[in-house]
């Protein structure tokens, strides 16, 4: 019984994701890259930097250099002081070990601290995957079959992180499940989101949540604070709204015709594991897809405001990296 439980121990280790650091050549051509780097031109900086996906608190590069390439790295310009950035990389450090533990894999990961006129700013890196094998890229190109398959394995992971949540009082895992966030290659499944770190400890969230209102309009930081912020964190942390999210984004990745299917097979899901829960409905997944597109809009929209006034007539830098354009 022991050795076939060492088996399943040894089998679970080497699939999992673990902490690697970077060569001495890859952290001097990043300090270079960060020092050189223009905000409103990212990609013009040296070491052939290409952003290869946009989050709502980092910007994905990837570089096409011998010392960099390989890995996506995920910067973060958020934090003013080592006070914030060091319990931020404790966070995440212990957050991709707890889900690499509990069978929810990441690629190989790291991070690396720089500055920038006097400010931290926080790479997390990752071994890179195949961007045609990230959900979005992957159900665009599969069949119907495939993509509930693929779901199917979405959905034991959330079984992984919710179960863990309810077995254990002190500590939860909030999770951001939705496809951009997944990768299937090498018949693996791969979770890649990991650079917001939601924990929360004795109820009490971990990470600062002053940070995520840094990347708020400041024209808008006082409504966010009051009527949103909470809205937006619990909802990581509820599993219900958790799936519905992921299945209110088939609309953005123009998968529509997958809704219905998903829905089925996630209420499948609910009912056998997690009985309590009431099923989902089209009519919710429709709701929250128009409140969610229309908050994102706006917030994107007084980013740039705010960005034009900065640059153009105050003649300061912004220092957060913006999407050019987002569909939803
Ligand atoms: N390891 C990786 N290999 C290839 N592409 C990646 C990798 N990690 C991230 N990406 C790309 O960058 C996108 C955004 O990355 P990720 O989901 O980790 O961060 P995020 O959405 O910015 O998260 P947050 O807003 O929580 O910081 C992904 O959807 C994917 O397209
Ligand atoms: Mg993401």
């Amino acid at each position: 019984m022991a050795s076939i439980l060492g088996g399943i121990v040894n089998m679970k280790d080497k699939l999992a994701g673990k902490e690697i650091s970077l060569t001495d050549a890859a952290v001097e051509k990043l300090r270079r890259f960060e020092a050189q780097l223009d905000p409103a031109r990212p990609e013009a900086g040296p070491y052939a930097p290409r952003i290869i996906g946009y989050g709502e608190m980092s910007t994905v590069f990837s570089f096409d250099d011998v010392d960099l390439k390989g890995l996506a790295f995920k910067r973060m310009a958020v934090f003013r002081s080592e006070s914030e950035i060091l319990p931020y990389e404790e966070n995440f450090k212990q957050y991709s070990r707890l889900l690499n533990e509990i069978g929810v894999f990441t690629p190989d990961y790291g991070v690396l601290r720089l500055n920038r006129h006097h400010h931290p700013v926080l790479y997390i890196f990752q071994r890179m995957v195949d961007p045609l094998r990230i959900g979005p890229a992957y159900l665009r190109a599969t069949d119907r079959e495939s993509a509930l398959d693929l779901f199917q394995r979405v959905l034991l992971g959330f079984d992984r992180v919710f179960s863990y949540n309810a077995d254990h009082d002190d500590l939860s895992l909030g999770f951001d499940g939705q496809m951009s966030n997944w990768a299937w290659q090498d018949e693996r499944l791969f979770y890649l989101d990991t650079s917001t770190p939601l924990m929360r400890r004795d109820g009490v969230e971990q990470l600062d949540p002053e940070l995520f209102l840094r990347i708020c309009p400041s024209y808008l930081v006082w409504v966010i604070r009051l009527f949103f912020l909470k809205d937006v964190l619990n909802r990581y942390y509820d599993l219900r709204l958790v799936i519905i999210d992921l299945i209110a984004n088939l609309y953005k990745e123009k998968k529509i015709d997958l809704i219905d299917p998903f829905i089925e097979a996630a209420n499948g899901f609910l009912r056998e594991r997690y009985a309590d829960l009431k099923p989902i409905r089209r009519k919710e997944v429709d709701a929250y897809y128009k409140e969610d597109a229309w908050i994102w809009r706006i917030f994107l929209a007084f980013r740039k405001l705010e960005r034009f006034v900065k640059t153009k007539i105050q003649r300061t830098e912004y220092e957060l990296i913006l999407p050019e354009k987002v569909e939803r």
